[in-house]
């Protein structure tokens, strides 16, 4: 009878090493990683967890894993977008501030990534033949009034790939979990939940949901599967990258039976 257990366990093993992870299985398979500025600079650039970082990506690159970076900005361009507000910037410049300051992060990461793209690019379809070259590009913010997070999700839809938050909490939870201890952890959630969430929090000055309106109007629209996880945690990161269990959470649109639900 064990030896029966010990055989069937032997041949999930199997079958877990050899089919194909899941994210891997979403369109281009391309991860469009949103790197939370927050996570990697504070001050200024954090850089042991810049190359810890770097060198999980580089290593998961060469076995054939397929990313693009989107940068963000953090403590650091708060801070120079305040300093430019003292004076009087308009929201443009300070946008416009944020936007340089997000570019410059990404160029830190360019110099710590082994195969990323020597520039940061300025267009979503330029990822395409910096992917088709087998090279990661990498990007900071866009245009004024959006987030990095809005824009890794315009990369995805132009890449056809998923879309995946790196911030500093275990993925979308209920409320914010570092002020509530009863804030309810979602593994999974759709778009539409999402978006009356991101916009009653909206209605709430304080309250900041993990991913914003654009963002997550761009996935929903495009259904672009969305993960949502802690990007201090390295090895939770690659076993998602590896289609193994992770914490997180997952973001598409609901299961037929959720849709009755909703409209009974
Ligand atoms: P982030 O997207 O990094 O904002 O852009 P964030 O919400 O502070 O995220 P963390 O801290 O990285 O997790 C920083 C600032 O740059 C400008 C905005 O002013 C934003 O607040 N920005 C960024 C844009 O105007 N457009 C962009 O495409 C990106």
């Amino acid at each position: 009878m064990f030896e029966l257990f010990q055989e069937l366990e032997k041949q999930a093993q199997a079958e877990q090493a050899s089919s194909p992870p899941a994210v891997q299985n979403e369109g281009s398979g391309v991860l469009v990683l949103s790197v939370g500025g927050s996570l990697f600079f504070d001050e200024k650039p954090l850089a042991p967890q810049i190359a810890k970082f770097c060198e999980s990506i580089s290593r998961l690159h060469s076995e054939g894993y397929k990313f693009v970076l989107v940068v963000g900005g953090g403590k650091i361009a708060r801070g120079y977008v305040s300093a430019a507000k003292s004076f009087g910037a308009t929201n443009y410049s300070q946008d416009e501030l944020g936007i340089m300051v997000t570019r410059a992060n990404a160029f830190v990461f360019i110099q710590a990534l082994e195969k990323a793209h020597v520039h940061v690019l300025a267009s979503p379809t330029e990822a395409l033949n910096v992917l088709g070259a087998g090279d990661i590009p990498v990007f900071g913010g866009l245009w004024p009034s959006f987030t990095t997070d809005a824009v890794a999700a315009l990369v995805a839809e132009a890449v056809d790939g998923v879309f995946v938050n790196l911030t500093d909490v275990d993925g979308v939870y209920s409320s914010d979990p570092k002020r509530s201890s009863n804030a309810k952890f979602y593994p999974e959630i759709s778009y539409e939940k999402l978006l009356s969430m991101v916009k009653l929090s909206a209605s709430k000055p304080g309250q900041n949901m993990v991913l914003d309106m654009p963002c997550v109007n761009i996935l929903r629209r495009s259904s672009i599967k969305g993960i949502v996880l802690n990007g201090n945690d390295l090895p939770n990161f690659e076993a998602m990258v590896r289609g193994n269990e992770f914490r997180g959470t997952l973001v598409q649109a609901p299961l037929q039976e959720e849709n009755l639900e909703e409209e009974q």
